[in-house]
């Protein structure tokens, strides 16, 4: 049975999708067969990150109406073995109940290593269906005091939902703009107030987000693919270093 992770973040823009299909690139680099499913119900991205949205014909909500069987709305990520999407709903009217998506997602399970969910922004009904089957989750936040007020906000949510096995991810840091800003002296202090352990800190990194952008896979040596690949190996157990902070 494969791992179900949620990635969430109450605030919305934080990077949450840009992890997502980074974490499964780089768990695909791993030789894992992995499945993102993006809950953005009417504006999901996945699709467009993963270079499938030109072959796109169902998502989510027709595997829900039966137009079409879970499998054939699962589509194989072009420039990654092992790496599948199952799309958004187009319409935002088309969430998926929490009920239906644990089956659904349980289901898929068997067939994968890892299920990633990504979450829409917010904390409403779409955030309840996107973490209804999660063993797990992510909290992705940046390091500014609006964004981890609300992480808080989104821990507290996730444990009501029963997910108590919780990871923060830093997403976006930049060393000169954390020094400059003074939010927070340190990380230490980053990672207190959003009250979630830390897992990885991704460096503000325009390759990985041109990446994205350009439905294609980013360098394996820039510093964003780099942290996402440590991500990877620390969820799947092994004792990696956090990387080298002081260069981000
Ligand atoms: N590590 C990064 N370095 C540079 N840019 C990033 C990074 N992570 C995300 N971005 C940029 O931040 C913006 C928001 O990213 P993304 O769409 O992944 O956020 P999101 O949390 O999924 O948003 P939403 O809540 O709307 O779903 C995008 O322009 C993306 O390219
Ligand atoms: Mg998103």
């Amino acid at each position: 049975m494969g791992v179900i992770t949620v990635i969430a973040s109450g605030k919305g823009g934080v990077g949450k999708s840009t992890v997502a299909a980074g974490l499964g690139l780089a768990l695909a680099d791993r030789k894992r067969r992995v499945l993102l499913i993006d809950c953005d119900a009417g504006l999901g991205s996945l699709d467009l990150m993963l270079g499938v949205a030109e072959q796109k014909a169902f998502d989510l909500s027709d595997v829900v109406s039966g137009r079409v069987e879970p499998a054939g709305a699962v589509y194989a990520c072009p420039f990654a073995q092992g790496l599948f999407l199952l799309p958004a709903p187009v319409s935002q009217e088309d969430v998926v109940s929490p009920g239906i998506m644990k089956q659904l997602v349980q289901a898929f399970a068997r067939y994968y290593d890892h299920i990633l969910i990504d979450c829409p922004a917010g904390v409403g009904s779409g955030f309840r269906s996107a973490a209804a089957a999660a063993q797990r989750a992510l909290v992705v936040a940046n390091p500014d005091p609006v964004c981890l007020r609300n992480s808080n906000k989104t821990r507290i949510l996730l444990e009501q939902l029963g997910i108590s096995q919780q990871r923060l991810v830093i997403n976006r840091f930049s060393g000169r703009n954390f020094r400059l800003q003074g939010y927070f002296p340190d990380l230490d202090s980053v990672i207190d107030r959003a009250g979630v352990r830390l897992i990885a800190v991704v460096p503000e990194d325009p390759l990985l987000a041109a990446a994205a952008a350009k439905s294609a896979q980013a360098p394996q040596k820039s510093p964003g693919a780099l942290a996402l690949a440590r991500l990877a190996a620390r969820l799947e157990g092994e004792q990696v270093p956090l990387g080298p902070l002081q260069k981000f």
